[in-house]
């Protein structure tokens, strides 16, 4: 029997993100082994009985369960973790707070800003500690960029640009709703890509280049009508399948994102430049291991955007893992907000993103899409602290 303090995770979503946040907590013992808290897999919830149980005794969880509502009321449960469709975060989150338990939420917090602000209220009420699963922070090469940006080394910035490009749902045929197809489902989903793929470039963004005070944006959804799975008819889409928006900061820079499925051949390509007075920077979800970076301090007859692996001990989190030249993959990026985490029940520090921090993002979404509807600028609200 170990003798650390033991966090037992009552983990509810056992679909992508239920195995990648597993596989998360099977690595901190291994990898974080000083750290006084561990995470014990205690018990796994899904619907469906055999499919749960299966889970469970693959991925090696204690116990299961088919109810939520069962899992957060048992009093072997420490920490619940929220990897459901989105239409369901605010009411676990909200039942969970009240019962006393930590949260760890993934993203979008909630499918609207007054469902994101009961969930802060209740955390804050109840005193736990909450992170939502904003992953993309934790990729070594982005903690660098934002650690180069708060260095000064970019000086005044003058332009943050992200993209977030797909393709996996030009097929008109594809349905709507259901089990793996939640996403094309308004109800399910809150949004298109504005909550699914923005919301990661919106949070990646303001925490490295601060609040986002106004946005201007369009959206498209190219597919009017496709089949729901639940009712099995023909029915309205209501998700934006493309958006473009763009924004000032409260630093005075400019701001410019895009994000579709329709981008035939890209897969999931997260990119973002960083344009300051004296440097610039930029990244790509593609070759995640790898940071571009600009000076234009450097002797002019070597000057250029030089290529920098991330692999080396002094880089962000990567002393944890293998030797300078080898590379590790997106998984890290979950084991990374994981062990920061239970790092933070250590220190008594907040696990950023909080709730609060993802309500922020939350907000900036809602703008985007009400200027999209309205065809006009608006404010997004942002207090920008995370
Ligand atoms: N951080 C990231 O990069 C990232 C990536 C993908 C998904 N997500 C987010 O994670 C969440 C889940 O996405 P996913 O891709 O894992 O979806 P998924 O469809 O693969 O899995 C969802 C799981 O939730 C289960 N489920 C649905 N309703 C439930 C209920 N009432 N009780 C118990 N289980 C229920 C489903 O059976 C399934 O196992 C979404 O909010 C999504 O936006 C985040």
């Amino acid at each position: 029997m170990s003798n650390k303090k033991q966090i037992r995770i009552g983990l509810i979503g056992t679909g992508l993100m239920g195995r990648i946040h597993t596989n998360a907590y099977k690595r901190i013992p291994d990898f974080f082994s000083e750290f006084e808290y561990q995470p014990v897999l205690q018990a796994a919830c899904a619907r469906r009985e055999e499919k749960v149980k299966a889970f469970a005794a693959q991925w090696g969880y204690a116990s299961y369960e088919t109810d939520w509502r069962k899992l957060i009321a048992r009093e072997d449960i420490d920490a619940v973790d929220i990897c459901t469709p989105n239409d369901s975060h605010a009411e676990i989150a909200i039942a969970a707070a009240k019962a006393g338990k930590m949260i760890l939420c993934e993203k979008p917090l909630a499918k609207t800003v007054e469902q994101g602000q009961a969930m802060v209220e209740a955390v804050e009420k109840a005193g736990v500690k909450n992170t939502v699963w904003y992953n993309y922070r934790r990729i070594p090469a982005v903690t660098l960029a934002k650690q180069i940006v708060d260095s000064g080394k970019l000086g005044k910035i003058f332009h943050y640009r992200a993209n977030f490009l797909q393709d996996w749902t030009i097929n008109p045929d594809l349905p709507q709703g259901g089990d793996a197809l939640w996403r094309l489902d308004v109800d399910a989903a809150g949004s298109g890509v504005t909550g699914d793929l923005l919301a990661h470039c919106i949070d990646t963004a303001m925490w490295i280049n601060g609040g986002i005070v106004d946005v201007s944006a369009m959206t498209e959804t190219f597919v009017k009508e496709r089949v729901h799975q639940g009712s099995g008819k023909v029915q309205k889409v209501g998700i934006d399948d493309a958006c473009i928006f763009h924004c000032h900061f409260a630093n005075g820079s400019l701001g410019l994102f895009e994000a579709t499925r329709y981008a035939r051949g890209h897969k999931a390509l997260y990119t973002f430049e960083i344009n300051g007075e004296h440097a610039s920077i930029r990244w790509d979800l593609h070759d995640m291991n790898w940071l571009e970076y600009f000076d234009h301090k450097d002797e002019s007859q070597v000057r250029g955007w030089r290529r920098i692996h991330i692999t080396e001990g002094e880089q962000p989190y990567m002393k944890r893992w293998w030797i300078p030249g080898t590379s590790i993959g997106y998984e890290h990026s979950f084991i990374h907000q994981a062990a920061d985490f239970f790092h933070s029940l250590q220190t008594g520090k907040p696990c950023h993103p909080t709730f609060q921090d993802a309500l922020e993002t939350q907000k900036v979404c809602q703008a985007v899409l009400d200027s999209a509807h309205d065809r006009s600028w608006k404010d997004t609200g942002v207090k920008w602290e995370g």
